[in-house]
């Protein structure tokens, strides 16, 4: 099954200068590649999101945007919906990362909403949870996440759950260059299956797709995603880096 390697370019690349850099380096990275075992999916600022899109033409690489308003359309001022981002072409929406948590007080119950609107519109959500560190070192790890699953899942019907992705990223390793261990990753992600098997009754073979995300670059990639048994991984940091990220697919070519 293929990796899924998802770039999270954040509120980065700001002007058109930084844009046209990045997207010649982007470029430049990927010319010649045959990609066998990953499939990139890059989240830029949605205002460079159709220059990308119109530019990058490869059959690996998709598009998804950084956030949704669930409403298709009205008035809802500075919001853009899933309806827009799918006539764009994009088709990834990234959902409830811990940013969004944090400086935004999006809750479990907006996920969800969220979530089921873009099912509607037939994109795929990338769900993100994960514990912050004080939750982690108060044994609090499980109840976390199966409350940010259990409610943040509410509306969704069990068809569109095996289409979901999944980011487990521990709060605490976000952009601090602090990784959690293959094996705790990997009883997380037994724990997130127990919780999808437990709740919708799905099978091994139905579950979604389940990444890792948090401070991940070519040097960890081993470690986080193959052997601890992750789909793939969510990449912020690294992935402003074109080389760089490149690098994370390299590895995942090469061991996969
Ligand atoms: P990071 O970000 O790779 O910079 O830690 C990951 C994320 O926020 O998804």
């Amino acid at each position: 099954m293929n990796k899924l390697i998802i770039g999270n370019l954040k509120m980065n690349i700001i002007s058109k200068i930084e844009r046209d850099n990045y997207f010649k380096s982007f470029r430049e990275s990927i010319r010649g590649k045959k990609f066998q075992n990953t499939s990139i999916i890059l989240c830029p600022p949605i205002i460079h999101l159709e220059y990308f899109l119109k530019g990058i033409k490869n059959k690996n690489v998709s598009f998804g945007v950084q956030n949704i308003y669930w409403e298709n359309s009205g008035a809802y001022t500075g919001e853009i919906s899933s309806n827009m981002v799918k006539y764009i072409g994009a088709e990834f929406v990234v959902v409830g990362h811990s940013e969004r948590r944090k400086y935004f007080n999006e809750t479990n119950s907006e996920v969800n909403k969220k979530i089921t609107a873009i099912f509607k519109n037939k994109l795929t959500p990338v769900m993100c949870i994960g514990e912050s560190l004080a939750e982690r070192e108060a044994g609090k790890t499980k109840k976390v996440i199966t409350e940010q699953i259990n409610k943040g899942l509410t509306e969704v019907s069990k068809a569109n759950i095996s289409k979901l992705v999944i980011a487990y990223e521990p709060i605490w390793s976000i952009g601090t260059s602090k990784i959690s261990t293959g094996e705790k990753i990997m009883s997380v992600r037994i724990l997130i299956q127990k919780i999808f098997a437990d709740k919708f009754g799905l099978a091994i073979g139905k579950m979604p797709k389940i990444l890792y995300g948090g401070s991940v670059n070519y040097k960890n990639i081993k470690e986080v995603c193959l052997e601890a048994g992750m789909d793939g991984v969510l990449v912020g940091g690294e992935s402003l880096y074109p080389a760089s990220f490149m690098k994370i697919v390299d590895v995942l070519e090469e061991e996969n």
